[in-house]
């Protein structure tokens, strides 16, 4: 009888020991940390208005910042979670992330991220991490050139580490191809639909001639339809970014239509095979992208539906965790260092 007990224990025991392992890995990547809308409510109240405020000053001084904020929280999620550690400096002991090949002179926004941190600083010291102040302040860009609103889960701490090398291997590239593309934001729990609805950020901000040149001297006329506008804007562009010979760092608008709006026009070029990035136009005219193409269709078709999904594809970026943060991590006082 204690034998046939044990016996029909046994193979319980594999099956409730899964189940926990299944609650503890739950309770480790959803719930933890637990980002909540009120997270600052007792103890930094005003921390949205400051953001807000500081972000309508930077932005009508100059709608770039908007772009550059975006883009900066972009890579802050894509590299052990959004954990602030895109913002740390290089130091003797800390190698940053800031020298990889898609960030090194072309991420900006430090300064801005900076000068929010020392108004909440003297609000609320020690309370708000940077990689929350991140977060808002790409919502807040959106919004104040006329993207949708959606409200920001806080509670994230910063990271006390940076890697050179997952900013290497994780942050696409404009000459990758699509399914590698597609590969990177699966890896980080995003879909095939959160890479078509996120790529809409490119409906602001600009690129570098080195990330583009081999876009316009290739396949440009092929993918692009040859109206007149498109013909001027090609030649507008070559004679910004030689073919040889510099200019690498000379900017173009990726939405030459409305460049400062955040809007869907960035669909309707593509559409229009006039997309500035080799990655994005892929989106739409890659062999291997039915998918993604189908919905470049319905995001040019559909404003509300982009803006729909954009807000909650932008949340579901920002809830890429650093489960190591949560329990290690820290508020920096500085957003650029560890604390001592
Ligand atoms: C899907 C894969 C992506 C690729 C391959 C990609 C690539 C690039 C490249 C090459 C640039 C120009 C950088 C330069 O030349 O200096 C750029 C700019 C930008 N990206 Fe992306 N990106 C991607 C996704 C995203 C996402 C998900 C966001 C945000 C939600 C984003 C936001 C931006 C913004 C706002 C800019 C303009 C920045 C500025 O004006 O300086 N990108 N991206
Ligand atoms: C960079 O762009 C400017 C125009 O904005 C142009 O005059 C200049 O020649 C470009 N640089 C190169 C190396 O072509
Ligand atoms: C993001 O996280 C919050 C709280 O942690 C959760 O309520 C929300 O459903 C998540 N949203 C998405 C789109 O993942």
């Amino acid at each position: 009888m204690a034998f046939s007990l044990q016996e029909s224990k046994l193979p319980m025991l594999p099956f409730s020991v899964l189940i926990i392992i299944s609650i503890l890995g739950r309770s480790l990547h959803a719930s933890d940390p637990p980002l909540t809308l009120d997270h600052y409510a007792p103890t930094c109240p005003s921390v949205f208005e400051i953001v807000k405020k500081e972000m309508e000053c930077e932005v009508r001084s100059d709608p770039r910042n908007a772009a550059l904020i975006v883009r900066l929280h972009f890579h802050d999620c894509f590299v052990q979670g959004c954990d602030g550690s895109v913002l740390l400096d290089d130091t003797i002991t800390l190698q940053g992330e800031k020298k990889a090949s898609a960030s090194i002179n072309s991420l900006g926004g430090f300064q801005i991220i900076d000068r929010i941190k020392s108004k909440i600083e003297s609000e609320c010291p020690g309370i708000v991490s940077c990689a929350d102040i991140l977060t808002i302040a790409a919502r807040d860009a959106v919004l104040l050139v006329g993207g949708p609103y959606w409200d920001v889960p806080v509670g994230r701490k910063d990271s006390k580490t940076a890697s050179l090398e997952l900013a290497e291997s994780n942050i696409p590239r404009a000459d990758e191809s699509l399914l590698s593309i597609i590969t990177k934001f699966l890896y980080q729990g995003l879909s095939v639909t959160d890479l078509v609805a996120l790529s809409g950020a490119h409906t602001i901000g600009s690129a570098r001639c080195a990330s583009f040149r081999a876009r316009i001297y290739r396949d440009f006329e092929t993918t692009s339809d040859r109206s007149p506008a498109s013909e001027t804007h090609l030649s507008s562009l070559k004679s910004r970014c030689p073919a040889s010979g510099g200019g690498d760092n000379n900017i173009s608008a990726m939405d030459y239509v409305t460049p400062n709006l955040f809007d869907n026009s960035f669909y309707h070029l593509l559409l229009k095979g006039d997309g500035l990035l080799n990655s994005d136009q892929e989106l739409y005219s890659s062999m291997l992208g039915l998918e993604t193409k189908n919905l470049v269709v319905k995001y040019a078709h559909d404003p509300v539906a982009f803006f729909q999904r954009f807000s909650y594809s932008m949340v579901k970026m920002g809830n890429i965790t650093n489960p190591h943060s949560f329990v290690n991590g820290e508020i920096r006082t500085d957003c650029r260092f560890v604390n001592a």
